[in-house]
């Protein structure tokens, strides 16, 4: 066969498995630079090669985030990529070609940061947020207004003057480094998956279906493109000025340019400057000023020929491999850590990274011995990008993924269709029974002051606590307690009234704090709050789980298996006996809990008197169901400031009622049924 054309469909099928890793399994296994240039190489060969070209190449893809579940819009105005370079050479290329464009006309340069988020397209009618759409395939994409309405920095009614009757406003919706590392602080406190940079977080929280949890996360948006007939000015930067005096947040860096000198030196400031930015960047922007002289340059198929981003290099170390560890979490997955030769990357030094699973082990190749490309960049868990091949020493043996748990010895399995390694042995492995303690004792379950991970080791070594029902019996060790060092009376003290006020938490948390597999915070609530207690949830059978919302075959097997194994059966026993709560409260069920009963109530907006989560809660403790979307079935919407347009526009053409926050509480108040609702109906 040709050789270019051997190339072609080696370096298709490279980029094609790097793209599913990347958008898939949120997992690369390389840098962005390295598969930047692999895509650089492949158009080359493409361009020499018209006749191997295909529809279905990686080079006609821009990439798509478009979901399951939201309501797909065509772009008025396709939302093209930038052309990228990793050099200054080729920003100065960049220019020198604009000027040929231009036939040597004077021409403008603005540079702004490369924010690293997810991008977004806001459509305003007559000073209003109409819509809200991400970039999808560039032809289209999701419509995610009400989630987008939920980062306070957006105006949903402009101020100002001057703005068009229609006009499109592009974005960036990022995740600030403060809200992305607290969001990630959380996610490790409650044993979740960490983002691995705030472009994830962002993406990720954007496609979120509760919108209450969207505005909890912390979004913001810069914007940095205006779009749309009879703009405000003939130029990029007098229209962005205009956006702002309209309440928009503006790109906070933007330069006005006119030499190339002027454009190396602004990236010679930004590339060491940006790391004090508040939010993720990845690059910088350049882009002609004059709308003008952009029409006169024109498009290629896929970018503007008047903008280009120049990326920062992510930085990377090459280190070598001392050994891989694997580690035991609570749940018994096995998680293989790469522990290194210590290296300095982006200010700390790193010595462990991990490696997810058996899976990106294979995929890096890693053999013993390895010299490893370990990268940071936005990201702040370093992560393998890659083995440096030329390094590799003669005849070392491949990285083979444990095939005992290591710490107990059992002989791991692997679920079906799961890339993790499990160790089964839940009751006799160490690190499962202590997680499971200081899982049960977490914040965000049985909340125990004065027990955390340390305290659960100690505590399980001791011998005093090797299950949650232990910890209600710990007061008959209060001497042999006494005796160890470092334990003086207040720490026991402080941990027996935490225990003892830990039987106050409501039943759902104490159903999350079990450690089910599978079963997180908010299906624990929808189980608990479905089934009322723990006798039905424990003769519950997998129809009666899976016809509760958000719960799937997985998690409903998941829960009988748990309530079928005796020994979790005597713990929970013995929890009962110490006094949980094992059930949702009375107020709960019933009386004045019948007042929403059977009904579907979709809440949307911003409301003054109460947040979200505490109208949710009202909601279901009345026996009522908060669901997400509006429908046929939807008996009326809590209608807040600002409702989400298309949640109003469908509302209106099926006629559902809306309900202002004074006429809910009312309804509360009056309790029995006897209140007349204000409706404002729309048919
Ligand atoms: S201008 C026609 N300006 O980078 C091009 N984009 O690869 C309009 N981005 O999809 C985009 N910061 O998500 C522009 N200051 C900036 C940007 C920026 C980040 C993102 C944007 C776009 C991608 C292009």
């Amino acid at each position: 066969m040709d050789t270019a054309k051997r190339q072609i469909d080696q370096l298709r099928k490279e980029l094609n498995k790097h793209n599913y890793n990347y958008y898939v399994l949120n997992q690369p296994t390389i840098s962005d630079y390295d598969f930047d240039m692999k895509m650089k190489e492949l158009e080359r060969l493409e361009q020499a090669h018209p006749e191997f070209d295909d529809p279905y190449s990686p080079t006609h893809r821009v990439g798509s985030d478009i979901s399951k579940g939201f309501v797909q819009w065509v772009h008025k105005r396709s939302m093209l990529s930038l052309s990228n370079t990793y050099s200054i050479s080729e920003v100065e290329d960049f220019i020198r070609r604009v000027n040929e464009g231009l036939m040597g006309e004077p021409f403008q340069i603005v540079g702004e940061m490369k924010y690293d988020g997810t991008s977004i397209s806001l459509t305003y009618e007559h000073g209003r947020l109409v819509r809200a759409v991400t970039r999808g395939d560039g032809t289209q994409g999701d419509v995610v207004t009400d989630n987008v309405i939920t980062i306070r920095s957006i105006p949903l009614q402009l101020q100002g003057e001057g703005w068009p009757d229609e006009f499109e406003i592009r974005g960036e919706i990022v995740l600030p480094w403060n809200a992305f590392d607290r969001l990630n602080a959380e996610r490790e406190f409650n044993e979740e998956p960490l983002f691995a940079n705030p472009r994830n977080a962002a993406a990720g929280t954007l496609k979120l279906q509760n919108s209450a949890e969207v505005a909890r996360r912390g979004l913001d948006a810069v914007f940095y493109y205006l779009l749309g007939d009879n703009l405000p000015a003939d130029n990029h930067y007098d229209n962005m000025m205009a956006a702002r005096s309209w309440g928009f947040k503006i790109a906070p860096v933007m330069s006005l340019m006119t030499t190339i000198k002027e454009v190396d030196e602004f990236i010679e400031y930004w590339d060491v400057k940006r790391k004090e930015l508040p939010m993720a960047t990845d690059g910088l922007v350049f882009k002609i000023n004059s709308l003008r002289q952009q029409l006169n340059l024109g498009f290629t198929a896929k970018s503007p020929r008047w903008a280009t981003a120049y990326k920062f290099q992510a930085e990377r170390a090459l280190t070598k491999l001392k050994f891989v560890s694997f580690e035991v979490g609570r749940t018994g997955v096995v998680t293989p850590v790469a522990n290194l030769e210590p290296v300095l990357l982006s200010g700390t030094i790193v010595k462990r990274a991990s490696l997810h699973n058996e899976d990106i082990i294979r995929q890096l190749d890693i053999h013993e011995d390895d010299m490893l490309y370990v990268e940071k960049g936005g990201e702040i868990i370093p992560k393998i990008t890659g083995v440096d091949m030329a390094q590799r020493q003669p005849g070392s043996n491949i990285v083979e993924f444990v095939k005992a748990c290591p710490v107990c010895g059992t002989k791991l399995v692997r679920m079906e269709g799961e890339a993790a390694w499990m160790c089964p042995n839940k009751f006799g492995c160490a690190p499962q029974i202590s997680g499971r303690i200081e899982h049960f004792v977490g914040r965000r379950m049985m909340n125990i002051d004065g027990i955390g991970e340390e305290m659960a080791v100690i505590l399980y070594k001791n011998g005093w606590v090797c299950d949650p029902a232990d910890l209600y019996e710990l007061d008959r060790h209060r001497e042999s307690m006494l005796k160890l060092q470092g334990m003086g009376p207040r720490t026991i003290e402080r941990m027996l009234e935490g225990i003892k006020a830990s039987k106050q938490v409501p039943f759902d948390r104490v159903l999350y704090a079990l450690s089910i597999p599978y079963l997180g915070e908010t299906s624990s609530k929808k189980v608990a709050r479905s089934l009322r207690n723990i006798d039905a949830v424990i003769s519950a059978d997998v129809d009666t789980l899976c016809a509760i919302e958000d719960i799937g075959p997985r998690i409903a097997q998941s829960i009988i298996d748990y309530f079928n194994n005796p020994v979790n059966r005597v713990i929970v026993d013995r929890l009962r006996n110490a006094g949980l709560q094992m059930a949702m409260p009375e107020s709960a069920q019933s009386g004045q809990g019948n007042l929403f009963a059977g009904k579907s109530i979709v809440i949307s907006g911003t409301f003054s008197m109460h947040s979200r989560d505490e109208y949710k809660e009202m909601i279901e403790r009345y026996g009522g169901k908060n669901v997400g979307s509006v429908s046929k079935k939807t008996d009326f919407i809590l209608a807040g400031e600002n409702m989400g347009p298309s949640k109003l526009e469908k509302a209106k053409s099926l006629g559902v009622q809306l309900i202002d926050e004074e006429t809910f509480l009312s309804m509360l108040s009056n309790n029995a049924c006897t209140f007349k609702i204000e409706v404002q109906k729309f048919r």
